[in-house]
């Protein structure tokens, strides 16, 4: 049986969480763990290593067999490059094809023409040893090769997953601001939370925490209901297929059954059209459906006897805004309610020039800010008086978050949600008196700020 060399790509900030959940999936197959780099983990073993990490990884966004390596000075050594690999051992000519390339530090001018480089030398390589070359398609090719390139090397990739893994074929009712299915389930990781334990997410949206922590509670595979890209290569092992797959259908049937009170997963969200999605969601992932809650989260009392795990991300900046009442008991405004509002102000607040958008726009946003302030001080009130004993984690880009909250964070950790820089915050709860910012003690429950 031949070795091979894969990469696993994942979300900037859950390098550590990956390469530690690939050693796990030992049990799957034998897989060598190696370094992990800005942006993933090197694996080997034999193929089956691949199909395990495609089907049982919750937090790899892709696997990519390493084909080859090189320095390089220009496009032309990356065209050489790519010409010399024995493409048609992995596919033929007659499937469809895209080729992407990223580069850190590199010198080379162009990425567009780099890519058409590589394709020119895939598509030459085929049509001298098959005498036809494939076609592109870079909606759905059939095969993927990635190229990643430094200031001095050039890495070829072929790609193994095909949609990335994020994608578990569940979500199709998304928020106006998901997380990841994959960030998600790295952070639970970084939470250091087990099914035993209980989690909540106070802002819960479609469900993303949820579904991910109740597919692990119940050992459901995160790849079990969708295809992979290997699946389209000329090295794909049917047979070792079925019986991972097979292995796997087994569990997630028997989640299905799961009795949904022995779960100690529960969410709230202040939005019903949110629980909707999230609830049509977790019975898309093949899982029972949890008690969800409509709820303020500021309202949000500890939902289990024993101190448990609060994880969210909250409303931030311009995606999404924190919903709800005022402090004077003003509705806070929506995405819908916010256009309405702004028209009715241009009405008596614009100008002669007509140009009256900006002015009640920047008190829009004055006016959200300072009701998104008064949520997070009263969120942080809730949590020091009912969650003593919890860790809570929230993700955030704020990173004022803290302040707001009036807490001290434990931990802070950045990572990556798409192309926007985060930080996880963790805050233990204690209890003890909340010392106020003037310097006097009230009654409460707090990890100070
Ligand atoms: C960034 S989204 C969370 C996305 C979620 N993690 C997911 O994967 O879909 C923030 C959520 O906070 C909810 N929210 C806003 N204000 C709230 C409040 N006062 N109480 C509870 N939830 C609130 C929104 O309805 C939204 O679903």
């Amino acid at each position: 049986m031949s070795s091979f060399e894969f990469f696993a790509p994942c979300p900037r900030g859950l390098e550590a969480a990956l390469a530690a959940e690939l050693r796990d999936l030992g049990a799957h197959a034998a897989i060598t763990v190696g370094a992990d780099v800005p942006g993933g983990v090197h694996f080997s073993g034999e193929w089956s290593a691949a199909m395990a990490a495609n089907l049982h990884s919750r937090i790899a966004s892709r696997v990519l067999l390493k084909i080859a390596a090189r320095p390089y000075r220009n496009e032309h050594d990356i065209f050489a490059f790519a010409l010399e690999q024995p493409w048609e051992r992995w596919f033929t000519a007659n499937q469809t094809l895209r080729i992407d390339v990223t580069a850190i530090k590199s010198p080379l001018r162009s990425l567009e023409f780099t890519t058409l480089k590589v394709k020119d030398a895939v598509c030459d390589r085929l049509r001298d040893k098959t005498g036809a070359r494939p076609n592109i398609d870079t909606a759905e090719p059939d095969v993927r090769i990635f190229v990643f390139v430094t200031a001095t090397d050039c890495t070829l990739y072929l790609d193994t997953s095909g949609e990335p893994l994020f994608k578990r074929g569940w979500r199709l009712d998304k928020g106006a601001a998901p997380l990841r299915e994959n960030l998600a389930a790295g952070i639970l990781r970084l939470t250091g939370w087990t099914p035993d334990t209980p989690l909540y997410d106070p802002m819960c949206g479609s469900g993303t925490f949820l579904a991910e922590a109740v597919q692990q509670a119940l050992g459901v595979a995160p790849g079990v209901q969708r295809r992979f890209g290997f699946e389209k290569l000329k090295s794909y092992d049917i047979t070792a297929w079925q019986t991972l797959k097979v292995a796997a259908m087994d569990k997630a049937r028997a989640a299905r059954g799961a009795n949904v009170r022995d779960l100690p997963i529960f969410g709230s969200d202040i939005s019903g059209d949110m629980l909707e999605k999230a609830r049509a969601n977790l019975a898309r992932a093949g899982v029972p459906t949890l008690s969800l809650k409509q709820l303020d989260a500021r309202n949000m009392i500890a939902p289990s006897a024993a101190p448990g795990i609060l994880v969210a991300n909250p409303p931030y900046g311009e995606r999404i805004e924190v919903r709800g009442r005022g402090p004077r008991g003003e509705a806070r405004p929506t995405a819908r309610s916010e256009r309405g509002v702004r028209g009715e102000r241009g009405g008596y607040g614009g100008n002669a020039r007509g140009d009256d958008d900006d002015a009640p726009r920047g008190f829009e946003r004055a006016h959200a800010d300072e009701l998104g302030a008064e949520f997070f001080l009263a969120f942080g009130s809730a949590l020091k008086q009912h969650f003593a004993g919890w860790r809570a984690f929230m993700l955030t880009s704020d990173r004022g978050l803290p302040g707001q909250l009036r807490l001290r964070e434990s931990t802070k950790t950045p990572l990556y949600n798409g192309a926007l820089e985060c930080r996880l915050f963790r805050f233990d709860v204690v209890a003890g008196p909340v010392r106020r910012r003037d310097g006097d003690a009230q009654d409460g429950a707090a990890a100070d700020h």
